[in-house]
């Protein structure tokens, strides 16, 4: 079944404003955040709700072919209580597999991270999906959560057979947060982790149109030789093709 209806959680976030301005002219787009978001795309639809909340998310997915699952703690974010992770983007992440279930959804496209699965020191680079990863002290709370997010996926697509596709963005240029790539002096190993919002949104799009992967994880970074986490199984599965790609910034040879 084509996809035409799709519901985006976490709509009023930063990286929301790109998916919804890739997908808006070609899919009708439902909206949804405990805010509502600045700028009005034409034929979309707003709809409030907390993903903390099963009815309200529920509600909001119902007559939708896919639901394209943004809301985090993101900004702003360290500090803040292992409690409000586990509420926010474990349970949040779990109402939105249930509520796709319970509302016949065909699609869920979490967006994970490329900080799900932290790369075992040991681990050859670029990282492909898959390979051994160890989480770290830093930032703990919010890997983790990324983490339980994608096996709460996992098992909705075992379980109910929802398709789930994960995309792991890199680290998102110009959100506000990061300060943007700037070359380390040394390079002894592929070290590039960001990616362009756009890309993003065509990661996602390709998802969307994809009709023959009905679980996996891609990376959605920069298109680079030296790439930390790898991108070509999402140019060979989906036919991502990363387009910004900082060619001021050489690659490592
Ligand atoms: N920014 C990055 O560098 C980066 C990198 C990799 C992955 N990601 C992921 O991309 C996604 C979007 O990130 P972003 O940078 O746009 O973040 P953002 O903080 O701009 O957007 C998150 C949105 O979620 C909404 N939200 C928070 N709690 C909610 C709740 N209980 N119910 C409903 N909505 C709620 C917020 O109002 C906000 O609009 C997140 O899942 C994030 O983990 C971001």
């Amino acid at each position: 079944m084509a996809i035409e209806k799709i519901l985006i959680t976490g709509a009023a976030g930063y990286l929301a404003q790109f998916i919804i301005e890739r997908l808006h002219t070609t899919y009708t787009l439902t909206l949804t955040d405990i805010v509502e978001p600045d700028r009005k795309y034409d034929g979309t639809t707003f709809i409030k709700a907390d993903v903390t909340e099963l009815s309200e998310i529920e509600a909001a997915c119902a007559e939708h072919d896919a639901v394209v699952h943004l809301v985090a703690l993101v900004r702003e974010r360290h500090g803040k209580p292992l409690s409000l992770y586990a509420e926010v983007m474990v349970k949040g992440t779990w109402n939105v597999a249930e509520a796709c279930v319970r509302q016949g959804v065909k699609k869920l496209v979490n967006i994970s991270s490329i900080s799900a699965c932290p790369p075992a020191p040991e681990t050859q680079l670029p990282y492909q999906v898959g390979n051994k990863f160890q989480f770290g002290g830093g930032d703990l709370y919010y890997s983790l959560s990324k983490y339980l997010g994608e096996q709460i996926g996992l098992a909705y697509h075992q379980a109910h057979g929802l398709k789930v596709i994960h995309v792991r963005p890199g680290v998102i240029d110009g959100d506000g947060l990061n300060p943007g790539p700037s070359a380390p002096d040394v390079v002894t190993e592929p070290w590039f982790v960001y990616v362009d919002p756009r890309d993003v949104a065509q990661c996602i799009e390709c998802v969307i149109k994809n009709s023959d992967v009905n679980y996996g994880a891609y990376n959605a970074v920069a298109g680079r030789k030296d790439s930390r986490y790898d991108w070509k199984q999402a140019e060979k599965d989906i036919g991502y093709s990363p387009e910004y790609n900082w060619k001021e910034i050489p690659d490592m040879e």
